[in-house]
């Protein structure tokens, strides 16, 4: 079975996982919903006190059990009915997809229209107000039509069969030692130039000075809940990656490095989103979900020099950080087919990715013609995106926290921690600590959160 071949091609797999439009642009929003800099310090406490222990977990029990989400189970415990948690994954990674790949065709149609210059076409001494009328329609154009959408959602499918068909190291490790460089480079850009417009100094403020009052239960919740997707636990993802890693991966360094990075992309997000729009004045525009991205970025990128080559750049850094999420996810049900139906790579690639394409397609018309079939009140993308974001990724957590702490073969944790004893891991008991009572704790708080 293929490893990934460098630590730095590893590395960089795992945090092109986490870094998806999770932490690019689902992160910004709910800074702002929630009070911004003191949202970003809880947001910090959960990522390193509950992330890093249940990325752990997931590590060891993927490097244990060296198999898809279901085997891992099977081979640690024979005979239980653990290995359901590996196909609670594959029904995850099937709901998360269907939408997600939606998402990634829009970034993927506005790349085109910016590089076309399409979105650039509003009449030239446009108010501000006559702007946002126009960007707003834009939106409806590009996201709520059939045909557009449906086309370049495709195309996202098709490129990630692309990457996947490489393999574990001549795909999805190649595409990440290419993309995730390009992905930092275009941050640190961004950064600079939202920094040095004039007026940033109060975005910067909003995001960085707390407000401690804002803290409240349901901050602290919103908090744990993006730590759980910004890191892309619960869904077998690192599961999986990490039965790809060498024996002698040092899991803790890993994991602290993953976070750390992750961490590092959504504050350089902040960073561009929070000046760029109160230098724009535009913060009382909403920054939630796709009104961010769709159209109050450009809006700023209209009002900047160069606007398309900014909303081109821009764009690609969404795409990246869409797809090397996407392929993660894929790849998931991908070993899952190669190991349960011992099926060949492009065969298993073929096989999970065909029904994505009808599932998306679906998920995107359903902004479209539609609209109208709802589910518990909500149209199909947004049935999918709760139930899998409020309710199966804490329920697939919380279910691995309890396996890994209780009821894994014993020491597994540690031995794991430990590279069976050849480097030291002071650290392990601790995380032990936290993957038995705290984590499940606080997952079962974020269930009850989302529940009431
Ligand atoms: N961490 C990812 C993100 O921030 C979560 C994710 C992974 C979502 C894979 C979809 C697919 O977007």
């Amino acid at each position: 079975m293929a490893l990934f071949k460098s630590k730095i091609g590893l590395i960089a797999a795992t945090v092109g996982s986490a870094v998806g439009l999770g932490t690019v642009w689902r992160f910004p929003a709910e800074t702002q919903a929630n009070g911004g800099a003191a949202f970003l310090i809880v947001y910090i406490i959960c990522l390193f006190a509950l992330g890093v222990p249940v990325m752990l977990a997931e590590f060891a029990l993927g490097r244990q059990g060296r198999s898809d989400t279901v085997g891992v189970f099977r081979r640690l415990s024979p005979g239980t009915a653990w290995p359901a948690i590996g196909i609670a994954t594959i029904v995850v990674a099937y709901m998360i997809m269907s939408f997600y790949m939606v998402v990634g065709g829009w970034t993927l149609e506005y790349m085109f229209s910016s590089i076309t210059g399409d979105l650039f076409t509003a009449p030239t001494k446009a108010t501000a107000s006559q702007l946002d009328m126009f960007y707003t329609a834009k939106m409806h154009q590009y996201v709520m039509t059939d045909t557009m959408p449906l086309i370049f959602t495709m195309v996202f499918v098709g490129t990630n069969i692309a990457v996947l068909l490489g393999g574990v190291q001549k795909g999805i490790e190649r595409m990440s030692n290419v993309l995730m460089p390009l992905l930092f480079i275009l941050l640190v850009g961004f950064c600079i130039v939202s920094l040095t417009l004039p007026g940033a100094g109060d975005g910067v403020k909003f995001f960085l000075s707390p407000d401690f009052s804002k803290i409240s239960a349901g901050v602290v919740i919103n908090a744990l809940g993006q730590a759980l997707f910004s890191l892309s636990l619960g869904m077998g993802i690192l599961v999986t990656y990490a039965s790809y890693f060498p024996d002698n991966t040092k899991l803790g360094r890993t994991s602290v490095i993953v976070v750390s990075l992750t961490l590092l992309v959504a504050v350089l997000m902040g960073l561009i989103i929070f000046p760029a729009v109160s230098s724009f004045g535009l913060t009382d525009h909403g920054l939630k979900g796709t009104t961010l991205v769709f159209v109050t970025l450009p809006e700023v990128f209209e009002m900047l020099p160069a606007s398309q080559l900014w909303a081109t750049l821009f764009f690609i850094l969404l795409t990246v950080a869409a797809l090397t999420s996407t392929v993660s996810l894929a790849e998931v049900v991908v070993r899952f087919m190669q190991e349960r139906a011992h099926l060949g790579r492009t065969a298993a690639v073929f096989a999970v990715l065909s029904p994505v394409f009808a599932l998306s397609a679906l998920c995107s018309l359903s902004f479209g013609s539609l609209e109208s079939f709802k589910i518990c009140g909500m149209i199909l993308f947004d049935f999918l995106d709760t139930v899998s974001n409020n309710y199966m990724l804490p329920l697939v957590a919380l279910a691995t926290c309890l396996y890994a702490g209780w009821f894994a073969p014993k020491g597994m944790l540690n031995n794991q921690f430990t590279n069976f004893g050849t480097i030291r891991a002071p650290w392990s008991a601790a995380c032990v600590a936290v993957v038995r009572f705290v984590a499940p704790a606080a997952i079962v708080a974020i269930l009850i959160g989302y529940i009431f």
